[in-house]
């Protein structure tokens, strides 16, 4: 970890131009929680709550800071008015999740609507049940509690939109029939892109490090599974990270026997030079934030800001024009495609903050007096 035993949390900060972490806790329930707000130019930040054991607080909030970054690329390549945020919680197998969750919904009510949340990796719609007993800036309950339902199926199918237009532009056809795909993770979105795979014809090889979950899925799609330090060398079409991020580094990259990487996971990539690795070896890479973008749609986009299902689904298809748009500047550029996501992200982003820079602040119309 950078820094030794410090957290450098400034420095850290202002490596990636974060403009707040908020550090929440509380001594009855021992809820550790770490909210990162990455940048607000484009809107109020909105971001998942993920609910994951970490080794050490410089590894949480490594995480939180990575993931709110890349949920502020995310919303740029959207038409949703966010910002980019995340939060981690901190889980201890002695804790008690749901009050956890609860005196964490008390901590997002208080910031006010700056930071709104939903699902992520280790929180499912039961879970933020909870959290919305205390905060009504969280999105995706269950549709029987009147909210969003959730948000997985439909960054799968967002996903899916991703895979097909991949496999046209390598294999100048968009059919999944007698393709091949290596699955890494069958969570709540790798299970439901096996599903979806494996019924368009499809050849599903899977992992997961829940060996039961793995299992269930085997039984019942007739999944071939690996082991999950295996699923890195297995030959397919489509190399699919569905589970924790920096799964594609420096050390994998050599190893994979694909033609393109495109999975729902956030922050795949270990750092910006495997874009380029994946590159050079001529595998198309779909940018992390542009694939799965879809999820957001339900929490942000059908939650927050009140889109229609039409407008929703509709953003959902749309995700095979963007990665079509980012893979044709790629080539022309000779470019990896995640610099070329970056770089139209970042210049949305840039637009945003000269415009707010720009607007009268809340004094000018006397809202201080
Ligand atoms: N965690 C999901 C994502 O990263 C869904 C989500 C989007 C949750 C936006 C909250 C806000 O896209």
């Amino acid at each position: 970890m950078k820094g030794g035993s410090q957290l450098n949390v400034f420095e850290r900060m202002a490596e990636f131009g974060h403009e707040q972490v908020i550090f929440c806790h509380d001594q009855g329930s021992g809820m550790r929680a770490i909210i990162a707000v990455h940048n607000t130019a484009l809107g109020p930040a909105r971001g998942g709550t993920r609910y994951a054991n970490y080794a050490s607080e410089e590894d949480a909030l490594e995480d939180a800071l990575r993931l709110a970054r890349g949920m502020t690329y995310k919303f740029a390549w959207t038409d949703m008015p966010r910002g980019g945020a995340k939060a981690v919680l901190m889980g201890s197998p002695d804790a008690d999740k749901a009050v956890q969750l609860r005196v964490y919904g008390r901590h997002v009510e208080l910031l006010a609507g700056r930071f709104g949340t939903g699902p992520d990796y280790g929180t499912g719609p039961a879970d933020i049940a909870e959290i919305a007993r205390e905060t009504r800036f969280v999105w995706g309950t269950g549709e029987d509690l009147g909210g969003t339902g959730d948000s997985s199926p439909f960054t799968a199918e967002g996903v899916m939109a991703g895979i097909l237009a991949s496999l046209d532009v390598v294999f100048g056809s968009p059919h999944p029939r007698a393709r091949s795909v290596a699955l890494q993770g069958l969570g709540a979105v790798g299970g439901e892109l096996a599903e979806r795979l494996v019924a368009a014809g499809a050849t599903v090889v899977g992992c997961d490090v829940d060996e039961r979950r793995a299992s269930r899925f085997a039984d019942r799609l007739g999944l071939t599974l690996v082991a999950p330090e295996a699923i890195y060398e297995h030959p397919c079409d489509v190399f699919s990270p569905n589970a924790r991020g920096g799964t594609i580094n420096q050390q994998t990259i050599r190893r994979l026997r694909t033609r393109i990487v495109a999975g729902g996971a956030n922050n795949q990539l270990g750092e910006p030079a495997d874009g380029h690795r994946l590159h050079a070896r001529g595998i198309l890479y779909a940018p992390d934030y542009v694939i799965n973008s879809a999820g957001a749609y339900i929490i942000a986009g059908r939650g927050d800001l009140g889109y229609s299902d039409a407008h929703v689904r509709h953003a959902a298809i749309a995700i095979g024009d963007a990665l079509r748009l980012i893979y044709r500047r790629a080539a022309a550029e000779d470019r990896p495609t995640a610099e070329i996501a970056d770089v139209i992200a970042e210049e949305r982003i840039a637009a945003a903050a000269r415009s707010r820079a720009l607007a009268p602040g809340p004094a000018a119309n006397g809202a201080h007096a």
